[in-house]
Formats: structure tokens, sequence, C-alpha cells
């Protein structure tokens, strides 16, 4: 009976969460990556299983715990980010991509260390695959939330990232406003789904935009009627 009084509103539900930095190989030396400290996408794992989610958290390197009862998938690069999304992807009713995805990689990687020469070096990138389109265009019942990065005119960049992307719901981070952005434990969000409500989140800790924004789409789940 205190079950069913205190039920949570991700009960049964289940939710698959991408967080972190993805990094791609140069050499065995050297890579390229970015400044994700995987915090955002883990606060959001940790507060979705306390919502009474099933949570699976498919994470870059990070230095972080994971969070209890999460079930937790270790990647490297964009490439085996997006292997395993799509493999984890289908049973689930919310997915959130808070990783940052590399956009690029090295064309070419080299199994021993490049020695360095006179002159400027110069390296060719291709581009990685958008996972989050790709997941975007083969969604079928899914809640598909993503996450955009912005320094400049965030709110037209977010939307016009929920559209192309074919999301249900973005949140969208002024990475350079006070008190947001990748390595700190607070952020300051703004939330808009595609039936077009919008929510500003104020600045406060990443736990707390996590259990707002989990809130705001476990309500928005319930309106839709796709
Ligand atoms: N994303 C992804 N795969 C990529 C690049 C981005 O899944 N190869 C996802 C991110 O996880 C995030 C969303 O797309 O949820 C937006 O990422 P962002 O870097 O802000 O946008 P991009 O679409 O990469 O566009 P740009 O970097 O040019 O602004
Ligand atoms: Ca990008």
């Amino acid at each position: 009976i205190n079950d069913l009084l205190t039920k949570k509103p991700l009960t049964g539900k289940k939710v698959l969460i991408s967080a972190g930095p993805t990094k791609e190989k140069i050499d065995p030396i050297r890579y390229f990556t970015n400044h994700s400290s995987g915090k955002m996408g883990f606060a959001l794992a940790e507060e979705a299983q306390r919502l009474g989610a099933d949570v699976t958290l498919v994470t870059g390197k990070v230095s972080l715990s994971t969070p209890v009862n999460v079930k937790r998938v270790d990647v490297t690069t964009a490439e085996e980010m997006y292997q395993q999304m799509i493999k984890h992807f289908q049973d689930k009713d919310i997915v959130i991509k808070a990783a940052a995805v590399a956009d690029y990689r090295p064309i070419t990687t080299y199994d021993k260390k490049m020695k360095k020469q006179p002159g400027n070096l110069v390296i060719e990138f291709e581009r990685t695959k958008d996972i989050l389109k790709e997941l975007g265009d083969i969604k079928t019942t899914q809640y598909l939330v993503g996450f955009a990065a912005e320094t400049n005119d965030v709110i037209n960049y977010g939307q016009k990232k929920l559209q192309d992307k074919n999301l249900d719901a973005i949140v969208i981070n002024d990475i350079q406003a006070e008190g947001a952005g990748f390595a700190g434990d607070t952020n300051v969000v703004t939330f808009i789904t595609s039936g077009g409500i919008q929510k500003n989140i104020e600045l406060t800790t990443k736990n707390n935009i996590s259990k707002q924004l989990l809130m705001l789409i476990s309500s928005d789940l319930k309106d839709d009627t796709k």
C-alpha cells in the first residue's frame, strides 16, 4: 500500500541516457575530444532512477561513479556510442542524448606514435554519424530528447535542432551563461517540446535541473496521443 501511495512518476518506464564526451584516436598517445564532464547525463540517470525508471546509461570516458541501480555501458568513440545507442534503443520509452559527441574524427589513425616533423601539422578529419538524427529517423514510440550546446542565438539554433532531428523535446544550453557549461555542478537551460511548450529552468544544480526536466518529460508523455 505504501508503494501505491508513493508511486513514482517514471515507474515502469525504460529510460536510455547518453553522457560524456567521445574520444577520437589520432595515435596511441593523442586523441581529439571536448570538455564534457558527463555530469549532466549522470545527474539525469541518477534522478530518473530515483523517479522509478529502469535506466541504461551509455557513457564516454568520464571520472564519475555509476549512480545506484543504473546499468552502465562504457564507450570511447562516436562510432561505439552509435552502436550501443542503436542496440539499446528499441524497447525504451524515453531516450535522452546528453552526450557531447565529436562531430569529426581523424581520417587516418596511427598505431605507432607520430614523431614531430619540421613545420606545421595538418590533420584531416571526417564527419562522424549524427547519432541523435539517426535515432530520430528510426524512432517509433520513443520520446526522444536532445541537448543543444550553443553560444549565440541559442533558442533559434535549439529549435532548428528539435525539428531537423525529429525530436520530441530539446534542452538548450547557453554554454557561456553564468553558472552553465560542461565542467561545473550547475547549469541553466531552456526546455522546448515539439508541441510548443517552452520552460526556462533557472541556475541550479545539475541534479535539480534533471529532476525538473524529467518531470516535464513525464507530463508531456502523458499528454501524448502519438
Ligand atoms: N549529437 C549526436 N551525434 C553527433 C553530434 C551531436 O548524437 N555526431 C547530439 C548531441 O548528443 C546533442 C545534439 O545532437 O544531443 C546536439 O548536439 P550539438 O553539438 O549541440 O549540435 P550538432 O547537431 O552537432 O550541431 P553543431 O555542433 O554544428 O551546432
Ligand atoms: Ca556538435
